[in-house]
């Protein structure tokens, strides 16, 4: 496979389609149900044409940003997405090292394939956010949080879009399931990708170690999905929002926000940060594209909190369109995810830098010199 001749995050996408078996592709690529969130997240972009400025001085652009405060070399960071360790060996620190490479945030997410420590260890001088969902286990919870604490991540992130797992039928369809099995109807899918299964028959699944202690099976887990049943807590409220804020004296970010309403609630309740998201198109489907629910809640809230959003960037121009409307940042969990796959940390910092050369260029035709240009007048043609 590798990533070399990849030229676009589509090309990381098919790699990673050649090299992996379908359910595992899949597990990464789908989308809850009918997956019309997932691809009413693409076409949102579609849908935004950018009106260049031309003749001016563009030799010399800048495309860093601040996040949170803190210089990022670009306006955007890696989300945290789960699992990853199924793609490729280790693939959470293949992400996490190349995000610290690429000058961006990594999000960890609670039910990565590494641990809070080993992410620390991995990238000590990397910005690194942690992910956590709120648990049944409300001790667990805040066990989970110091310890993000003591190994020095700068942000919480919160995500509130999941009270129960989304229905995602590629899984079912697939008998794709954590802990992982192979089972009749999967065991062609494995047999014909070696390469793939049998470092895993050999070196063993892997597991998710923030989860250990939590119940016996949650580590080597069940279905996603019923292990989100299992552990995630549906009853979390805005209550419990505030303990973690009163909990937690870093930075912290709501992740999964759709509404305005909702939006002045996580201002109000002296939040940082919240990232406008549909968890990937994976959770609820019913067709509302993040980038159409960021508009009025950056004119909301934006100058109280740095909105962030995800869902369906896989262009430079793609993350344009976003600051435009008024992001402060984007966030990618897919397209680091597909270069990993594909060919590892090396695939992941393909994917990094195609966005990189993709987000400069397309300043650079806009006539943009710097992130801060960027505004709704892009759009208009006067
Ligand atoms: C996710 N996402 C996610 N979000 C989160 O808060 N905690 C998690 O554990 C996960 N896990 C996860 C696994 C996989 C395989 C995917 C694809 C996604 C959602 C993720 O952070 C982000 O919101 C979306 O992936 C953004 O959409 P794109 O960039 O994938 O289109």
């Amino acid at each position: 496979a590798g990533s070399r001749s990849a030229y676009s995050i589509e090309d990381l996408r098919s790699r990673a389609r050649d090299r992996l078996p379908r359910a595992v592709f899949d597990f990464f690529d789908g989308g809850a149900e009918d997956e019309r969130a997932l691809r009413a997240n693409r076409a949102a972009y579609a849908g935004h044409r950018l009106v260049p400025y031309v003749l001016r001085d563009v030799s010399e652009i800048s495309v860093a940003s601040d996040i949170l405060g803190k210089p990022s070399a670009l306006p955007l960071a890696v989300g945290p997405t789960g699992a990853a360790g199924f793609g490729w060996r280790k693939g959470d620190i293949a992400i996490a090292r190349a995000a610290a490479k690429a000058g961006i945030p990594y999000g960890l997410s609670t039910s990565a394939t590494a641990s809070i420590e080993e992410i620390a260890a991995a990238i000590p001088k990397g910005r690194r956010w942690f992910q956590a969902y709120i648990l049944k286990n409300r001790a667990f919870t805040e066990k989970l949080i110091a310890r993000a604490r003591a190994a020095g991540f700068e942000a919480l992130m919160i995500t509130v879009d999941l009270p129960v797992g989304g229905k995602r039928e590629r899984d079912y369809r697939n008998d794709f399931s954590i802990p992982f099995r192979f089972t009749r109807r999967n065991l062609l899918d494995f047999a014909l990708h070696p390469k793939w299964s049998l470092p895993m028959l050999l070196r063993g699944v892997p597991k998710m170690p923030n989860l250990i202690g939590l119940d016996a099976t949650a580590t080597d887990s069940k279905a996603l999905a019923s292990s989100v049943g299992r552990n995630y807590d549906p009853s979390f409220d805005w209550d419990d929002l505030r303990r973690v804020r009163d909990l937690w004296d870093g930075k912290l970010i709501v992740k999964g926000v759709m509404r305005v309403s909702d939006a002045e609630r996580v201002a109000r309740l002296g939040c940082d940060a919240l990232v406008v998201s549909n968890h990937g198109g994976r959770q609820l489907d019913a067709g509302l594209a993040t980038l159409d629910a960021l508009g009025p809640i950056a004119s909301a809230v934006g100058s109280e909190l740095e909105v962030m959003v995800d869902g369906g960037i896989r262009r430079g121009t793609d993350i344009v369109v976003a600051l435009a409307l008024g992001a402060k940042a984007v966030l990618i969990g897919r397209p680091t995810l597909y270069g990993m796959c594909a060919n590892g940390e090396a695939g992941a910092i393909r994917a990094l830098d195609i966005l990189h050369d993709e987000f400069r260029r397309t300043m650079q035709l806009c006539g943009l010199t710097c992130v801060s240009q960027v505004s709704s007048d892009i759009f208009r043609t006067d």
